[in-house]
């Protein structure tokens, strides 16, 4: 299964330098580019959310911490002081892996971190970017937050339910989309924004969300 998407329909303006932790080009970060598959190795265990990565891979009933996961697991805890410290970034691990964090998958990180199971939930259920479940292989997730309202995000919400023929936290009958409206993404000044798994698109207006439905469909496995 190859998520090498080549070229991009969109291009992304901000560029913040390169972070370090990936070593992105420009290109890549701006969308002239795309990089598919996240790097085995994890070099940032907890920048999962952060980096234009397109995590369309995720299985609900794939193995948790297994293999090179494993390996991604004993590297965040060899990052924290405790193994309490460590659960944010174990939960975004198994959440990259199944792509929601299901209640087994709490208290597998429950179990791992030798946390009591309650407290994990209570944890996991506080943040919303942590899903509770299953989502389309695209969570596209819109800003309707101020700045992105005030230049169109309401239609913007509406173009991407109209193309994915969905309602809001509806998954479409292909599996492949989960649309629903986001708080402000960070991103004021280039609304609207819109997070579609790990990566952002930014500037979206009403008329290019065809094209990016229809490239992320032409994605298929
Ligand atoms: S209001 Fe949309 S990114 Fe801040």
């Amino acid at each position: 299964m190859s998520h090498d998407v080549g070229k991009v329909p969109f291009k992304n303006p901000g560029w913040a330098g390169n972070t370090g932790e990936f070593d992105l080009t420009e290109a890549q970060v701006r969308g002239d580019d795309f990089v598919g598959e996240r790097p085995k190795h994890g070099g940032h265990a907890s920048g999962a959310g952060t980096l234009p990565y397109m995590l369309a891979d995720k299985s609900p009933e794939a193995p948790l911490f297994e293999g090179e996961y494993k390996q991604r697991f004993d590297k965040i805890l060899t990052r924290y002081p405790t193994k309490r410290a460590a659960l944010l970034p174990a939960l975004a691990l198994a959440q990259e892996i199944r792509g929601h964090v299901s209640p087994e998958s709490m208290d597998r990180v429950a179990e791992l971190l030798e946390l009591s199971p309650a407290y994990v939930r209570g944890v996991a259920t506080f943040y919303t970017m942590y899903n509770k479940a299953p989502v389309g292989r695209y969570l596209v997730q819109v800003c309707t937050n101020i700045s992105c309202n005030l230049c169109g995000a309401d239609e913007v919400l509406a173009t991407f339910l109209r193309y994915t023929d969905t309602e809001i936290g509806e998954t479409s009958e292909d599996g492949n989309f989960m649309v629903v409206e986001a708080e402000c993404l960070a991103a004021c000044g280039f609304p609207t924004c819109v997070q579609i798994n790990s990566r952002y698109y930014e500037n979206v207006t009403p008329a290019e969300v065809q094209k990016i439905v229809e490239h992320l469909k032409a994605q298929g496995d």
